[in-house]
């Protein structure tokens, strides 16, 4: 069982649209080494091309718009320059066998007027400041700023700016997108009630707090066809600082889930637990949340080796993704195949910095 290198873990995939060669997922992983344009540097290149025997490879957080960003250096994918920079990424990976898709990020309050045009406050479904800390062009960590609540007029101007990255990462060649809903940012705003004190039309029910991500999800899929589209929710994760759940998370997302499975999406990505440190924490059915999608799902949140083969022989998950050890072991699937040790990542060199801890961890001697 657990020396099964015949497990389906190995075994190739098709993904909605997309071909994988097996269903090992790099989980998306911000590290905070582009520029302060949202730019890759060659590094970038280097570190997703090491990294291209992943089945499926899901990119670190990419911003639609300058006001999607919460964390100086992290990169966009709204600009030409950042578009260039990414395309060198995606033909890297392609030409290691591998498939990328791009995950479109909008931190909505988790961001600080420094890192926004002309100072202006983040926006939100709600004028309700985050308890959490977002890191800075000073390389410090700051709580974010108090956000202003979003008029419903420019809801309909975010969702532009979504089509306009979906668009770009067409362009930049990517195998598809992930739209990130999970991790308390501007999708998650909206979903849960806690953050979520709109009397308009984008608040109040649980259609109505729905309304927005569903019309970001309709709009990127008019762009790529649904499946390439898929969407990664987080249902019971608390952002650092404690940030409120909502008040009936089962309720609310099986009906996001049934949701978006009628729109034929490529898959459904889960992180299964409160924290990075916990899987499937009591409380949240997630084997029924996979069910009212009905369509692949990708399971995340510390799952090892033997965990991984146990999800896809139940039937749990289609794809396990795989977090933290991919940052250590660029050669994590072989690893796995062979049942080898796994290094371990060092904390002090996850965000920002240069090569040290990011394109430097050795592959295991053939
Ligand atoms: C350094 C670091 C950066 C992360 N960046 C992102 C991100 O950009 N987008 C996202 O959805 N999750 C992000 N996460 C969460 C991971 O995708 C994943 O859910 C988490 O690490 C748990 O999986 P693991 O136990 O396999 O590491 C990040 C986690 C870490 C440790």
């Amino acid at each position: 069982m657990s020396h099964n290198t015949e497990s389906k873990l190995f075994a190739p995939l098709k993904i909605g649209a997309i071909d994988v060669a097996n269903r090992v997922a790099m989980a998306p992983l911000t590290r905070s080494r582009a520029d302060m344009e949202g730019v890759h540097s060659e590094l970038a290149v280097e570190y997703y091309r090491q990294r291209a025997t992943a089945g499926l490879i899901i990119s670190e957080a990419t911003n639609i718009s300058r006001e999607g960003r919460g964390y100086a250096f992290t990169p966009g994918i709204h600009t030409d320059a950042q578009v260039a920079s990414w395309r060198r990424v995606t033909a890297a990976v392609h030409a290691a066998g591998g498939r990328i898709v791009c995950q479109l990020w909008h931190v909505g309050r988790m961001s600080h007027s420094s890192l926004q045009a002309d100072g202006a406050a983040p926006v939100a479904p709600s004028a309700i400041q985050a308890g959490e800390v977002v890191f800075l062009e000073s390389q410090t960590l700051e709580r974010p700023s108090m956000p202003r609540a979003l008029e419903t007029a420019e809801i309909a101007r975010i969702v532009e700016d979504y089509r306009h990255a979906a668009r770009c990462a067409l362009d930049a060649g990517f195998d598809g997108v992930e739209i990130h809903a999970a991790n308390c940012y501007l999708l998650e705003q909206f979903i849960r009630d806690s953050t979520n004190q709109r009397t308009d039309q984008y608040g109040g029910s649980v259609e109505n707090r729905t309304r927005f991500p569903i019309e970001v999800v309709k709009a990127v899929a008019g762009v790529w066809g649904a499946d390439r589209v898929g969407v990664r929710l987080s249902p019971i994760t608390r952002a650092v600082g404690d940030t409120p759940l909502d008040s009936d998370p089962e309720g609310t997302y099986f009906y996001l889930a049934e949701q978006l499975g009628q729109l034929g999406l490529a898959y459904l990505h889960c992180v299964e637990g409160q924290t990075q440190g916990d899987n499937a924490a009591a409380g949240f059915d997630f084997k029924r949340l996979h069910a009212s999608f009905g369509g692949m799902y990708i399971a995340n949140n510390s799952y090892d080796r033997e965990m991984a083969i146990a999800a896809l022989e139940s039937g749990h998950a289609d794809m396990v993704a795989f977090g933290r050890p991919f940052i250590s072991n660029p050669d994590l699937v072989d690893r796995l195949r062979r049942n080898a040790p796994l290094a371990e990542a060092d904390r002090n060199t996850f965000y920002g910095g240069g090569a040290a801890g990011y394109t430097d961890y050795p592959v295991l001697p053939g």
